[in-house]
C-alpha cells in the first residue's frame, strides 16, 4: 500500500487535499487518462480527479426537486440496467421512446468529473471521425445545466457517495435507489472498464488494480465506505437498497421491488415485457443502452460484458482470493451488511 502523505489542502471548507508523493506518482503512472492529478476528499478520502475541486460546490448545491429519482451505487454495480428500468417505469413503459440513447434519457450527474479536459481534447484531435465525441463533449460541461432546464421528471445516475450529494435529497425525500454489488466482482468489472476506456486508460495488471481498489485508491473509492453510507440509510422511506446479485437471481422480483418503490404497479404482461427487455442477453444487444467503450488505441471494449455473479474467479489467484476474503470479512463486519447468498 502507498503511504504517501497528502499534504496540500486545496479547498479548506470541503477538506479537499491534493494527492502527492508516491501515491500521486502511482496513480498518474497507471491511470494515463488523468493528466492533472487527483484529490482526496474529507475524512473518508474519496478519490477523484483534481477537477473535483472546481465541481464540488456545484455537485453539493445542485437544486433538487421532490420528484427527482436518483440511481446510485459504486461504478460497475448494475446502475445502467437499473437506469433503463427506472426510466421505463417513470414513462409508462414506453419502449418506443426508450429507443433513444439512454445517456440522453438518464443523465450521468458527474460526467464532467471523469473526463480530463486535456485527454478529451487530444482524443478529439486523434479520432475526429469518432461520432460519439460531439455529443459527449457537448454534454461534459453541460450536464447540470441540462438537468436544470429539464421540465420533465428527472432521473439521474450518480456514483458520488451520499455525503457529497445535495443534502436536499434526504431533506426533501427524493427517491433514491442504491445498487450494491459484491466487491470482488465489482473490482473485476471496474478493472476491465478502466482498461477499456480511453478517458481512464488504466495500464496496470489486475493484481495491482485490486491493491488500489482495496485501499480506496481508484476513482470513487473507497468502495466499502461508499456502501456504508448507503447501508446506514437503507431504512429511510425514500431509500431503496438493492443488490445486483438479486437482479441476476430473480429479475422479475428485482423489477417488482423497484416498481413498488416507485409506486408504479405492474400487471403480468408488463412485468413479462420488462423482464424480456432487461434480460442480460437482450440488453447487451440493445444499441440504446449497450454501447461499447473504446480504449486509448481505439479498440472496442464491451460495456455490457458478462454480467456474472462470481466473475471474479476469472482474475483472482488463490492467494489473492484468500487475502481478499479476510479483508472483505473484516469490512463486512464493520458495516454489518448481509450479502445475498
Ligand atoms: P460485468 O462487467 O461483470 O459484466 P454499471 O452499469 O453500474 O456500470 O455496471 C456494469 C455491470 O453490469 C457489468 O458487469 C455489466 O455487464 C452488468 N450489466 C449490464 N447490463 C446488465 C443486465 N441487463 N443484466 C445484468 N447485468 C448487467
Amino acid at each position: 500500500m502507498s503511504s504517501a502523505p497528502v499534504t496540500k489542502v486545496v479547498k479548506d471548507a470541503w477538506k479537499i487535499s491534493m494527492v502527492d508523493g508516491d501515491l500521486r506518482n502511482d496513480l498518474m503512472k497507471y491511470w494515463r487518462g488523468e493528466k492533472d492529478g487527483f484529490v482526496q476528499v474529507g475524512t473518508k478520502k474519496w478519490l477523484y480527479p483534481v477537477k473535483y475541486v472546481r465541481l464540488a460546490e456545484e455537485y453539493k448545491n445542485f437544486e433538487v426537486r421532490l420528484d427527482d429519482v436518483w440511481i446510485t451505487g459504486f461504478p460497475r454495480s448494475g446502475t445502467t440496467v437499473t437506469q433503463e428500468l427506472v426510466w421505463l417505469l417513470c414513462h409508462n413503459l414506453d419502449f418506443k421512446a426508450a429507443e433513444e440513447d439512454l445517456d440522453e434519457r438518464v443523465r450521468y450527474y458527474e460526467l464532467n468529473l471523469v473526463f480530463n479536459d486535456k485527454t478529451t481534447e487530444e482524443r478529439v484531435k486523434l479520432f475526429p471521425e469518432d461520432d460519439e465525441l460531439p455529443r459527449l463533449t457537448e454534454c461534459i460541461g453541460n450536464t447540470l445545466k441540462l438537468l436544470d432546464e429539464d421540465n420533465k421528471r428527472r432521473i439521474m445516475k450518480t456514483h458520488l457517495p451520499f455525503e457529497l450529494l445535495p443534502d436536499d435529497i434526504m431533506k426533501k425525500g427524493c427517491k433514491v435507489i442504491y445498487i450494491c454489488r459484491q466487491p470482488k466482482d465489482v473490482a473485476v468489472s471496474y478493472y476491465h472498464y478502466e482498461k477499456g476506456s480511453w478517458h481512464l486508460d488504466y495500464k496496470g495488471d489486475f493484481k495491482r488494480y485490486w491493491d488500489h481498489f482495496k485501499n480506496g485508491e481508484c476513482s470513487f473509492g473507497p468502495y466499502f465506505e461508499h456502501i456504508k453510507q448507503a447501508y446506514e440509510k437503507k431504512d429511510e422511506p425514500n431509500i431503496l437498497f438493492v443488490f445486483y446479485e438479486n437482479l441476476r437471481k430473480d429479475l422479475a422480483g428485482y423489477i417488482q421491488k423497484i416498481a413498488n418503490f416507485l409506486e408504479r404497479p405492474l400487471n403480468q404482461d408488463e412485468l413479462y415485457k420488462l423482464v424480456d427487455h432487461l434480460k442480460f442477453e437482450n440488453f447487451k444487444k440493445n444499441p440504446a443502452v449497450s454501447k461499447n467503450t473504446k480504449d486509448a488505441d481505439n479498440n472496442e471494449v464491451e460495456f455490457v460484458r458478462k454480467g456474472k455473479v462470481g466473475g471474479w474467479k476469472e482474475l483472482f489467484t488463490v492467494e489473492m482470493n484468500e487475502e481478499a476474503d479476510v479483508f472483505i470479512e473484516r469490512k463486512t463486519r464493520e458495516i454489518g451488511i448481509t450479502w445475498p447468498k
